[in-house]
C-alpha cells in the first residue's frame, strides 16, 4: 500500500471516524430503500421515488467517505450493517424517522469537521466542507416535508398531494 508524506496522511483517529461515517452513509441508504418499499406497497410511489432517490444520495455520499480515505492513504473497509426497520405507523411515523436519520449526518458531519480543525487537518475539513451546503437542505427539505404531513393529519387528500409532489422533486 502507498506510504504518503505524514504531512498529507490522515490521523489515524480521524480515519477511524471518517470509515465509521461510511457505515453510516450506507445505514441510511438501506433505511431509505426500505422506505422506499414500504410506500411502494402503499400506494405511495411518489414517496417511494423520493426513498430511491435519497437511497442513492446516500451511498454516493458513502463512496466519496471511501474515495477520500483510500486516497489519503487509508484503505475503506466495510462493517456489516444492522437491518434497516421495515414497519411504521404512517407515513408521517416514515419521515419523523427521515428527519431523525438526516439530523443525526448533520451531526456527525459537524463533529468530524470539529475533529479535523483538532487534528488540523485541513484537507479533510475542506473535504468535509463540501458536505455542509447540501446536507443542511437535506434536513430542511426533512423537516419541511414533516411538518406538511403533520399539517396533512393522516388525511388522504393531503397525502396523495404531498405524494405527486415528492414524485415530481425525484424527477420520477
Ligand atoms: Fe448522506
Ligand atoms: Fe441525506
Amino acid at each position: 500500500m502507498k506510504q504518503l508524506p505524514k504531512s498529507i496522511r490522515l490521523h489515524s483517529d480521524l480515519a477511524t471516524e471518517l470509515n465509521e461515517h461510511v457505515s453510516l452513509e450506507a445505514r441510511s441508504a438501506f433505511v431509505y430503500y426500505s422506505m422506499a418499499s414500504w410506500a411502494e406497497t402503499r400506494g405511495l410511489s411518489g414517496f417511494a421515488a423520493w426513498f430511491v432517490k435519497e437511497a442513492e444520495g446516500e451511498f454516493a455520499h458513502m463512496r466519496q467517505f471511501v474515495d477520500h480515505l483510500n486516497d489519503r492513504g487509508f484503505q475503506a473497509t466495510f462493517a456489516a450493517l444492522p437491518a434497516p426497520p421495515s414497519e411504521w405507523e404512517s407515513v408521517q411515523d416514515v419521515f419523523e424517522s427521515v428527519a431523525a436519520t438526516e439530523h443525526e449526518l448533520c451531526e456527525r458531519i459537524e463533529s468530524l469537521i470539529q475533529l479535523s480543525h483538532d487534528r488540523k487537518d485541513h484537507f479533510t475539513g475542506s473535504f468535509l466542507q463540501g458536505f455542509v451546503p447540501q446536507q443542511i437542505a437535506d434536513m430542511a427539505e426533512a423537516d419541511e416535508i414533516l411538518d406538511r404531513l403533520r399539517l396533512a393529519g393522516g388525511d388522504g387528500q393531503g397525502i396523495i398531494l404531498i405524494d405527486q409532489e415528492l414524485r415530481s422533486k425525484a424527477g420520477a
